[in-house]
């Protein structure tokens, strides 16, 4: 008898349903083992509390094209793993405990940097884990893609796309506020697409003088309007240059709901322009995962279903210059996948005339 325990965790995404399919038919297509599925619910909370249910055919059917999962999925941050939980239990103990029990002879762990951390911790333990790359931040070191990704950069695309019509009716400066956390990938990507006039990423600190020469080299030139992509990490060149306790004291004090409505009263100041705002936030993080998503998740979970039945464990399955791998947990965990400001990515998007800011 083979018993996988799968968990999804951390932020949703896209494709989180179309991978556990994978997985499934995977192992069930190539074994003559008897299989048992259990799925935990919400995420490590359900490991913790011994909350799952067998996972059946029937699961898995019809869900190749469903966003969100069907287990569930919570957020149990990394850095609170070793406080007890609200009825005095240890969380790492409550986890092994759940996978002890079970008799799991593996857990198959889908998420993101958070998520990946806990998965190493409990594969040091001396569980049997392996983990599926997904988030729509595209931050996981190790792997050039996640799945949900290129899900999310269509719909920050469209989104984009739409401001286009009412931002050139008013003559007016957009903001699209994009996701991704700490990283640019999700913004630089849906800013290209989307045929942004200014992307602005973490990674790249700008300069509001540099914005504002933009608007108005671009209103001499009769453009009415100025789409700026804006990731929800941007960072200007003075605050990336604080200390990370003068940022922090600057934060406290900070009145605005994020960095793009800040940008858009300095702007306005700047400039008297009509600035708006708009942040799509978890939209992009919704609905049905597109094609290559559908296509990747299915790849990856048929993998850690090879993976599983060879008793490949301790790894995230990845994918690096376009072949599945596996990457060793301990060296994704606590490393973020940023964007390098001089790939060759960010120099043609420059070469094509699109302003990151910073000159
Ligand atoms: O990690 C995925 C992500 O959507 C980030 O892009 C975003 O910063 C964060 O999650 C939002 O988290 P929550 O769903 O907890 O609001």
């Amino acid at each position: 008898m083979l018993r996988i325990g799968m968990l999804t965790s951390g932020g949703d995404c896209q494709a989180l349903n179309a991978a556990m399919r994978g997985i499934f038919k995977g192992i069930t297509r190539n074994t003559t083992e008897p299989v048992e599925f259990y799925g935990f619910e919400d995420g490590y909370k359900g490991l913790m509390n011994s909350r799952f249910r067998l996972l059946t055919e029937d699961d898995f059917a019809n869900i190749l094209t469903v966003g969100g999962t069907i287990l569930g999925t919570s957020r149990v941050p990394f850095k609170t793993i070793h406080d007890p939980l609200p009825d005095g239990r240890d969380k790492v103990a409550s986890m092994k405990q759940t996978y002890y029990k079970l008799q799991l002879d593996c857990l198959v762990v889908l998420g993101g940097n958070g998520s990946v951390k806990t998965a190493n911790l409990l594969s040091q333990e001396g569980l049997n884990i392996i983990t599926l790359p997904k988030t729509i931040d595209n931050d996981l070191w190790g792997t050039d893609m996640t799945f949900g990704f290129q899900s999310a950069v269509d719909i920050a695309t469209r989104c984009i796309d739409e401001i286009h019509t009412t931002a050139s009716a008013h003559g007016r400066v957009f903001i699209v506020e994009v996701m991704g956390h700490k990283v640019g990938w999700l913004t630089l990507n849906a800013g290209i697409a989307g045929g942004a006039d200014i992307i602005l990423l973490p990674e790249i600190p700008y300069d509001l003088n540099n914005i504002v020469n933009v608007i108005e080299n671009r209103d001499r030139n009769g453009k009415r309007f100025t789409i700026i992509a804006a990731a929800e990490g941007a960072i200007s060149k003075s605050d990336a240059k604080l200390s990370k306790k003068d940022y922090q004291k600057k934060l406290e004090k900070y009145t605005f709901p994020s960095v793009s409505y800040e940008l858009a009263d300095q702007i306005t100041k700047k400039t008297g322009r009509e600035v708006r705002v708009t942040v799509p936030g978890h939209i992009q993080r919704g609905g049905a995962p597109v094609a290559y998503d559908r296509v990747f998740a299915s790849r990856i979970g048929a993998e850690g279903a090879k993976f599983i039945l060879k008793k490949k464990f301790g790894v995230m399955v990845g994918y690096k210059n376009r072949e599945i791998i596996t990457v060793p947990l301990d060296q994704v965990a606590g490393r973020l996948k940023t964007l390098d400001p001089n790939a060759d990515i960010i120099k043609e998007a420059k070469f094509i005339g699109i302003s990151f800011g910073d000159d």
